[in-house]
């Protein structure tokens, strides 16, 4: 426990005050190409902390989402099929991965397959086909 309690105490602020930060915005351009050397470690493991955060927080929303892909640019998919559309049969997505939304295209297998799920489409068929 000594080990962290020390990196954290004293360890990190003495690197941290020991880095050549400026005090005002001139300051930046006053730098010698040695005060940017000793900049370049911490930029990156700040830059490399934020994007595992970024794509952690990313995936941890996506988890919870039925829809992996389609039209993510609205707020609501939406889709309506005039009756007399249907000449015989149509067989509507309900996994969200086909690629002829909304009509399925056969890609519930491959996404069964992968998750162990059992999504498959509702068939809608005029009463005197059944
Ligand atoms: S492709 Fe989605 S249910 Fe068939």
């Amino acid at each position: 426990m000594y080990i962290i309690s020390n990196l954290i105490k004293v360890t990190i602020p003495n690197y941290l005050a020991s880095l050549p930060i400026p005090d005002s915005f001139g300051g930046w351009f006053r730098l010698g190409v040695r005060d940017w050397l000793a900049l370049v470690p911490p930029t990156l493991a700040v830059g490399g902390i934020s994007y595992v955060s970024y794509q952690t927080i990313k995936k941890a929303r996506e988890v919870g989402q039925v829809n992996p892909s389609i039209r993510k640019d609205i707020n609501k998919v939406v889709d309506f099929i005039d009756i007399e559309d249907i000449t015989e049969k149509a067989s509507l997505c309900r996994c969200w991965r086909s690629k002829n939304w909304p009509y399925c295209d056969g890609a519930h297998g491959a996404h069964n397959k992968a998750t162990g799920d059992n999504t498959g489409p509702v068939v809608v068929r005029h009463k005197e086909n059944k």
